[in-house]
């Protein structure tokens, strides 16, 4: 890297949108990458194997609640920027298991934050000024959508549902706290549901292609009417590179797809690419595999997100369409076996089962299940 280049401590890069961005970065040259991951189920160094001889990516396994050596690393590598990826970020495991939330997503944060400002200010003034915290977090801290409501502003009350969403609406407004009191140079993104490569398959578009591809029932919770707002990863990445670049210090930057679907268009749209990219499947038609069960506990209605701000003040908007970056997401799946069986393993397997059970039950079976 030449002497101008920033340097970025870049926490959850070995997760999936921490990846696809550190990988894009690297391969834009955009900065030189300290990428603090702690390695949980969903953190994976193979989304990391391109990087394995670039100079100008280190990888620390460690956590963000660690303040010495978060606070070594602000030290010795002197960033410009600090970008917090790190969290739990499955809605189902937040309800068996809210602790492990808190600690990463609020106390976690906290510690980033405080060992973020000491580094901040004993920094020379010049250098004060360029420093920024970016905070990813996501448009479920405003809680759920009638059909008819508009879409999710900058300015929408926090409603958090969940107990995931709950720590990030916490987390959210730590980061807040340390702009408004301390001066902290902050940014915050919330960002609709993200999709594409190196997505770990508890989330719904991976595990509906890998169920599909093995025919396993593909488990559609409550009546599948849920609407999300499905945006291309890379596309998330690009813009939270703008708002760290661009953005107004201080501000909430909301990023959203503009392709708002419900559950059930969503899986038979994968089942459809499905059937054409695997026409020997003993598995055709793969809407067969459609299974309806119990709904998730607390289950937002609809997601939707308004980003007039981020396409006024920054001007981006997203490349990929939802069917052109969805067929790209299910051939990446395909092309990518030694990947997916890297991830499908004992872990994945007891989350399967204590989730689904041995496999998915039909909503018939279920008492008081279903919300149809
Ligand atoms: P992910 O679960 O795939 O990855 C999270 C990463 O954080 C993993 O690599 C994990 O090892 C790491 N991590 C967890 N706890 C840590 C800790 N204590 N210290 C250091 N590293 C830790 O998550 P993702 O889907 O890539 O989401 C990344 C961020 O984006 C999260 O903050 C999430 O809330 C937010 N977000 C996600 C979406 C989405 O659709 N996936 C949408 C909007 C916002
Ligand atoms: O909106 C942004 C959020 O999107 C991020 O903050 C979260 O980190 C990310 O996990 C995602 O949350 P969701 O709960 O919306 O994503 P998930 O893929 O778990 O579920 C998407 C929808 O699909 C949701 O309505 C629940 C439903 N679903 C999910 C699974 C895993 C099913 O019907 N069946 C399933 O098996």
């Amino acid at each position: 890297m030449t002497e101008a280049s920033p340097t970025w401590l870049v926490t959850g890069g070995a997760g999936f949108i921490g990846s696809n961005f550190v990988l894009g970065r690297r391969a834009a040259k955009a900065a030189r990458i300290i990428n603090l991951d702690k390695l949980t189920y969903a953190g994976n160094l193979r989304n990391l194997e391109p990087l394995k001889d670039d100079p100008d990516h280190l990888f620390v396994h460690g956590d963000i609640s660690d303040p010495a050596l978060v606070a070594e690393l602000l030290e010795r590598h002197r960033p410009q920027a600090v970008v917090n990826f790190a969290a739990e970020s499955h809605v189902d495991r937040s309800i068996y298991g809210p602790q492990v939330f808190i600690q990463t997503n609020v106390v976690g944060t906290l510690q980033l934050l405080e060992e973020s400002r000491h580094y901040w200010e004993n920094l020379p003034s010049a250098d004060q000024e360029k420093f920024r915290f970016l905070h990813v977090s996501t448009d479920e801290v405003y809680g759920s959508l009638n059909l008819d409501d508009p879409p999710f502003s900058e300015t929408t009350p926090y409603a958090p549902n969940s107990p995931y969403a709950a720590s990030k609406a916490a987390s959210d407004h730590l980061v807040r706290a340390y702009h408004r009191t301390y001066g902290l140079p902050t940014l915050i993104t919330n960002c609709s549901n993200n999709y594409g490569p190196l997505q770990f398959p508890e989330k719904l578009i991976p595990l509906m292609i890998l169920n599909g591809l093995q025919g396993k029932p593909l488990p559609i919770y409550g009546d599948g009417k849920n609407i999300r707002d499905w945006l291309y990863v890379t596309d998330h990445c690009e813009a939270l590179a703008l708002v760290l670049q661009q953005g107004r210090v201080g501000e909430t930057y909301n990023i959203g797809g503009a392709s708002e679907l419900t559950n059930l268009e969503v899986v038979t749209a994968i089942c459809g690419i499905l059937d054409e990219l695997r026409p020997d499947s003993p598995f055709l038609p793969h809407s067969s595999l459609i299974t309806y069960v119990k709904d998730r506990l607390g289950h937002d209605r609809r997601y939707a997100i308004e980003t007039a701000k981020i396409a006024n003040e920054l001007g981006w908007r997203p490349r990929e369409s939802f069917s052109s970056g969805l067929a790209a997401t299910v051939r990446w799946y395909l092309a990518h076996r030694d990947w997916v069986e890297s991830v499908q393993t004992g872990e994945y397997q007891q989350w399967l089962k204590k989730h689904y059970g041995g496999a998915p039950q039909p909503t018939g079976t279920e008492r008081n299940s279903c919300i149809r």
